[in-house]
């Protein structure tokens, strides 16, 4: 959710802002902007994506060795060239980018209002550069200390980079809530909101923790709490190359990362499950595997697709490891003063881990006594760092907004977690351990077989792509594959689209059903199977279009519904696994079809920072 990029060193600091920035824009792209530093201070924004920003820029002096640059997702303030970040003080000195909500900021606008301040923009990120600035004139102190002063008065969250002119080689910094690493070079500095645009430059990075303040020159850094204390800066080696980042021959990153998943599965189950032994290895669980096993319940807290991946763990801990779990939108649960015993254990979901409300929620929930493990992709992340233990989903940095091969990898590792404890508890025979042991293993190979059904789909997104609404049914480890092909569908095609447990559509939304509503089966052979084909045959009684995901060789499917997608067949638990691949791919072609952007989905941010 907005994405910031910052360069001081010998290099010209616009072309490696404007490389960033493309890097950065999943986050956000409703506008975009840079300043830069060189006697004077230049800034240009725009509405729209980077690309227009760049074009106005054509022919522009941009020269400097020291910028700023962001790209915005709008909360205050809609998307227009005036809301655009960076934004000016009041002299016209300082330049500031934020990502984040600062909330008390109408407290504080309505007093630089009183002292004569007049703004520019609607946005909560000029009020708090004009604070700064008051209170950097009013106390003559400099302007490190002013941020420092001002933070202590701020409520939200916040990433800041500041640029003054009088100070052309000092760029200061600091978080709270919301993401920032520091990219070391040589004589040289990078500041982003993750390691993409800094990974081709240096791969040593620092994360800067939340209420730590930067001092940065070219060749020095200097690391305070904001009680002004210095810290030493934690450098960390990034375990990433460039290729991950890019699209490699692909049209667009959501193909490309729906295409990685048999080796993202596989990068995730490595070293970890050992088909052979029937072994799985699994370090940060092991830690707290008797809290875990001996826990009344667990607490799934996700948000979007992760926490469909949290509903489908739902399933699989309560039939592996019985024990009680509960599935939340951290939304709900950061605020509702949810009943937490100590001792109770809560898996965090997340790809991005900086997910604002996944965040807060778990903060809350370990100040009261919970084991906090987290089940998150990027390494270092928020989510990752506050969390007791966890394991990391390895799937690669996902760019595309539209979350793919982080889902299957967030399946794979709480299979693998649920298998661990389900079978060191006992509720989990050894022969049937062994036997989803192997099957997991065999799980990437079975993915490259869905996408043999590539063109396939595509087709029936041609037959589909003009329908009104979708419906997604499926039941028992499916129905939350249902809500997460009608989640994909809403967010690319932007198609109206539910999804539903297949036996409750008759309690209101067969209502719905005509001939002219795609109703998307996941029909795979489990122990549901001859309750689904009854719902299906309720769909067709009602002319409603089935489209049904089967395994091969499922005739009463094949006769029932309009048409079908085969996938291979699972067991019940690891099906989801492959039953979610063609409807991602159905997603991604329908929304091409409509000629829209699938990998910036209008309305959307990839990282999630705000509440
Ligand atoms: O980074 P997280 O997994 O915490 O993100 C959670 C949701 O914001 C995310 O899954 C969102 O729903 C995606 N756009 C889904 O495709």
């Amino acid at each position: 959710m907005c994405g910031i990029v910052a360069y001081i060193g010998p290099r010209e600091a616009y072309p490696v802002i404007l490389k960033g920035l493309k890097r950065l824009e999943y986050r956000g792209y409703d506008s975009s902007g840079v300043a830069l530093l060189n006697g004077d201070l230049n800034v240009y924004k725009k509405k729209g994506k980077v690309a227009e920003l760049e074009e106005m820029l054509v022919g522009k002096d941009v020269h400097s060795n020291i910028g700023i640059g962001h790209t915005r997702w709008a909360t205050h303030g809609e998307p227009n060239d005036r809301n655009a970040h960076p934004h000016i003080s009041a002299s016209g000195k300082l330049a500031m980018i934020h990502n984040g909500i600062i909330e008390n900021y109408s407290q504080l606008k309505q007093d630089l209002l009183r002292k004569g301040y007049t703004f520019k923009s609607d946005t909560d990120t000029e009020v708090l550069l004009n604070f700064i600035e008051d209170i950097k004139e009013n106390n003559e102190c400099p302007l490190e200390e002013a941020v420092r002063i001002a933070l202590k008065r701020i409520v939200g969250a916040y990433v800041i980079v500041l640029i003054d002119q009088e100070h052309p080689d000092t760029l200061i910094t600091a978080r709270k809530g919301s993401p920032l690493v520091i990219g070391i070079g040589k004589n040289e500095h990078f500041l982003a909101s993750d390691a993409s645009p800094i990974i081709e430059y240096t791969k040593e990075v620092v994360y800067v923790n939340d209420y730590e303040l930067a001092i940065i020159k070219a060749d020095e850094l200097i690391l305070k709490n904001l009680g002004n204390e210095r810290q030493t800066p934690f450098i960390t080696k990034l375990d990433m190359e460039l290729a991950a980042i890019e699209k490699g021959g692909y049209d667009h990153f959501m193909l490309k990362e729906i295409f990685e998943q048999p080796q993202t599965i596989h990068d995730c189950l490595r070293g970890r499950l050992d088909a052979e032994s029937g072994s799985i290895t699994m370090s940060g669980v092991t830690k707290y595997a008797e809290q875990i096993k001996n826990a009344n319940r667990i607490v799934m807290v996700a948000c979007g697709t992760s926490w469909h991946a949290g509903l489908v763990a739902e399933y699989i801990f309560e039939e592996l490891c019985r024990i009680n779990v509960e599935v939340e939108y951290a939304s709900e649960f950061r605020y509702r003063n949810p009943v937490i015993n100590k001792g109770d254990v809560i898996i965090a979901i997340s790809q991005s881990g900086e997910t604002a409300d996944t965040l807060v929620a778990i903060e809350n929930a370990k100040s009261k006594g919970a084991i906090i493990l987290g089940v998150v992709n990027v390494v270092g992340s928020s989510i990752a760092r506050i969390s007791d233990a966890g394991a990391y989903t390895h799937a690669g940095p996902e760019i595309g907004v539209a979350s793919t091969k982080a889902f299957t990898a967030q399946l794979a590792v709480l299979t693998m977690i649920a298998l661990k404890i389900g079978y060191e508890k006992g509720t989990l025979s050894q022969e049937r351990y062994l036997q989803l042991v192997r099957e997991l293993d065999a799980i990437p190979e079975k993915v490259s077989t869905v996408l043999l059904q590539a063109e396939n789909i595509k087709k029936l997104a041609e037959k589909y792509k003009d329908a009104s609404n979708c419906l997604y049914l499926g039941r028992g480890y499916n129905f939350p594959v249902a809500l997460e092909g009608a989640l994909k569908l809403k967010e690319i095609s932007y198609i109206h689209a539910e999804g539903y447990p297949a036996a409750e559509m008759k309690h209101g939304p067969i209502a719905l059903v005509d001939e002219a509503l795609p109703v998307i089966f996941i029909a795979t052979k489990d122990s549901y199977h001859e309750k689904v084909l009854s719902n299906m045959q309720e769909i067709k009684a009602r002319k409603g279009k089935v489209i049904a995901i089967i395994n091969e060789g499922d005739e009463q499917s094949i006769a029932l519904a309009d048409d079908v997608i085969v996938v291979p067949e699972a067991d019940e638990i690891l099906s989801p696994m492959l039953s979610c691949i063609p409807l991602q791919l159905l997603a991604y072609h329908i929304g091409l079809a409509k000629g829209f952007d699938v990998d910036k989905p209008r309305n959307l941010a990839k990282s999630v920072t705000v509440e």
